[in-house]
């Protein structure tokens, strides 16, 4: 079982949000470190999964080799900026399969909508990996795996860049069996729900859009 909360010091990792957090950092220099980043921290969240031997030829003799047990894992953007994790993840899990949940936040009520839920099937037999850069106030992350425990997940992991004290826990409290993968834990939310010091607004600074 991985710990509740594993916080990746990779020097590299660091290196690489220290970068992304810089707001004279391009759009295209933050998208490709995202990338970069996202595959380290895959290696990280990958730790600890089933694995069985099979019998393989090697050019010298037979072996018995170690080779990943069990269905392929799901892997679930958070829409709309979890997609910026996804391509580094696939790099190295291409078999993955991809799953997608769109929520908003009703202005009224403040509860998230769903408005979209595209997910693979026999989510109960697989490793379910949630990706969403920023864990901010929780909300979000919180309703998605609602939503994906609904649909059977049994066995979920989550994967962000950056975290909030705040969002850990409430997924702590929420989901207690969900454990978070993260490259940093930052001092707090502001008024607006933003991390911070964080990175400002992963989505727009990876999509370009402000
Ligand atoms: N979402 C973001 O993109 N940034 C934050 O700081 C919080 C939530």
């Amino acid at each position: 079982m991985l710990d509740h909360l594993t916080v990746v010091k990779h020097p590299l990792v660091q290196h690489k949000l220290t970068i992304m957090r810089d707001k004279e950092t391009s759009t295209a220099g933050f998208r490709q470190l995202l990338r970069e980043i996202s595959l380290l921290l895959a290696y990280e969240v990958t730790r600890e999964l089933d694995m069985t031997e099979k019998t393989i030829e090697t050019p010298m003799r037979t072996m018995q080799a170690p080779t990943l047990d069990g269905k392929k894992l799901a892997l679930i953007s958070i829409l709309r900026a979890g997609n910026g994790l996804l391509d580094g993840i696939l790099e190295l899990i291409p078999s993955a399969r991809v799953g997608f949940v769109g929520l908003y936040r009703d202005e009224e009520t403040l509860e998230p909508v769903e408005y979209y839920f595209k997910v693979p099937e026999d989510l109960s037999d697989r490793l379910v990996i949630a990706v969403d850069p920023m864990l901010a106030t929780g909300n979000s992350s919180v309703a998605a795996i609602d939503k994906l425990k609904e649909a059977g997940a049994k066995n979920i992991r989550f994967l962000c860049l950056l975290a909030a004290p705040e969002g850990i826990k409430r997924m702590e409290e929420a989901h207690p069996d969900v454990p978070i993968v993260t490259a940093a834990v930052d001092e707090k939310l502001n008024e607006h729900g933003y991390i911070v010091p964080g990175l400002g607004d992963a989505g727009d600074r990876m999509f370009g859009t402000k």
